[in-house]
């Protein structure tokens, strides 16, 4: 099989695609969001369409050579380790616990790592670690006007200044939880059934342990300027696993959740006659996340970053060790790739389909799985393969996103 050959053929299909307009090339990331409210659902991806056919010579040869390697990029991951040392969950970080635990990278454009886009001009960045019932996470966000104006409970904090941490802790795209936190400590905590694009409604989910902030200046105060706030939070492993399928609370040794730490920015300015800072008005949000993931929302969890856990004090690997570690990244990955060209394919002829003289999926998916099979449902479709490497564990992905694995068919 020639691989350029189906990667021309790929390329005439996107090229009718985003003629046909609204982006559907890179599509189903960019259907619009449902109209009532849900926490940043914002999908704008202005330029998606056309960077997708200006960067496709390059996006051919990283096909070519993944066909070769069946070494998909992983995105970001970090090693939570365990605790060590006392924490009082105040929002300072100054507790022995954190001593000697590694920061994450600074945060990217969530739309894309530098050079494609440029870094955010202020430093976000979190440390993870965990005992037998809680995960801990500390937050430094660099900020020099600390604006925040919600004070009650499951506002829509995202709507100013905010951090945000979503866990998907079965790794299923399903029933994950999401956390909000502002610089007056006001939270929103929720679970999605599914992703909310896919059509997953939100739900109430009272999940926090203990969480406090701290800035060393003031908050809305431009007599008290700050240079940052920082947060703590706890959650209980027992509420993180409620509707899903993870049983037990400790985490096991290497074990894996995909995760996003995220940071809807808005431009804002010190407004003399109030002394407080303000919303510069009509100004949107500048969205920032731990591991890029090419559009303008959070809600896409098979795009997040990786979170692993060691049942140590300290840990470190590099991409190698990673990959041994979690192989199954290979097979979501495929599951992922699938998934996305099935719901272009409905997106620009309104129907699902499993044939592959209609439908190209990326010269990788046949030299790297086997067993690859999709099956049209009622409700829509099912897509299974293996890694090559591990024939026995096969992945499974559905119309919903979501994944689960069977040892053997
Ligand atoms: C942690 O706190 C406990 C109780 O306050 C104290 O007995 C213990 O010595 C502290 N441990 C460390 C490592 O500071
Ligand atoms: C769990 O699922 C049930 C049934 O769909 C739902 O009513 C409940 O709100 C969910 N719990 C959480 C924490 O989301
Ligand atoms: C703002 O900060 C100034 C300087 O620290 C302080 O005197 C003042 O009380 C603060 N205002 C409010 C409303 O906290
Ligand atoms: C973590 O390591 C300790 C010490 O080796 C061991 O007793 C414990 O069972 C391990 N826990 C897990 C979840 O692997
Ligand atoms: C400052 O606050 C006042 C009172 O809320 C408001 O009328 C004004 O538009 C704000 N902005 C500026 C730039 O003064």
């Amino acid at each position: 099989m020639s691989y350029s050959g189906r990667c021309v053929v790929g390329s005439v299909i996107l090229m009718l695609l985003v003629g046909i307009g609204a982006g559907i090339a890179i599509g189903y990331f960019l259907i619009p969001g449902k109209d009532d409210d849900s926490s940043d659902k914002t999908t704008v991806a202005p330029s998606g369409g056309s960077s997708a056919v200006k960067g496709y010579q390059e996006e051919c040869e990283e096909q070519v050579k993944l066909a070769g390697t069946c070494e998909p990029p992983l995105p970001r991951y970090y090693i939570a380790t365990r605790k060590s040392g006392n924490l009082t969950v105040d929002g300072r970080l100054n507790d022995d616990a954190w001593n000697n635990v590694p920061w994450t990278d600074d945060f990217v454009d969530i739309r894309g790592a530098p050079p494609m886009y440029p870094a955010p001009n202020k430093e976000t960045r979190v440390k993870v670690i965990y005992d037998d019932t809680h995960i801990y996470v500390a937050t430094r966000l660099t900020e020099d006007h600390v604006w925040a104006t919600y004070t009650v409970k499951d506002s829509r904090v995202y709507q100013e200044n905010a951090f945000e941490i979503f866990f998907d802790v079965d790794n299923s795209m399903s029933w994950y939880k999401e956390y909000e936190i502002n610089a007056l400590g006001t939270t929103w905590d929720l679970a999605l059934s599914r992703a909310y694009m896919d059509g997953g409604d939100f739900t109430n989910w009272e999940g926090i342990g203990e969480k406090g902030v701290y800035t060393d200046g003031g908050v809305n105060n431009i007599s008290n300027p700050s240079t940052f706030w920082s947060t703590e939070v706890s959650f209980p492993f027992t509420a993180l696993n409620e509707n899903t399928t993870r049983t037990h609370h400790t985490p096991r040794d290497g074990e894996v959740w995909f995760t996003i730490f995220a940071r809807p920015e808005y431009q804002t300015q010190a407004n003399q006659s109030t002394g407080q800072y303000e919303q510069v008005p009509g100004s949107d949000a500048s969205w920032w996340s731990w591991s890029p993931i090419g559009a303008v929302n959070l809600h896409l969890p098979s795009k997040w970053g990786l979170l692993y856990f060691a049942n140590q004090t300290t840990e470190t690997m590099d991409d190698n060790q990673f990959r041994m570690a979690f192989p199954d990244w290979n097979v979501y990955y495929g599951l992922f790739h699938v998934f996305d060209v099935l719901q272009e394919f409905k997106a620009a002829r309104g129907m699902f389909v499993s044939d592959e003289k209609l439908i190209h999926f990326d010269p990788f998916i046949a030299n790297c799985y086997t067993g690859f099979e999709v099956k049209l449902t009622i409700e829509g479709f099912t897509a299974n393969m293996a890694a090559t490497s591990n024939p026995g564990r096969v992945g499974y992905i559905d119309q919903n996103r979501r994944v689960w694995f069977h040892q053997g068919k």
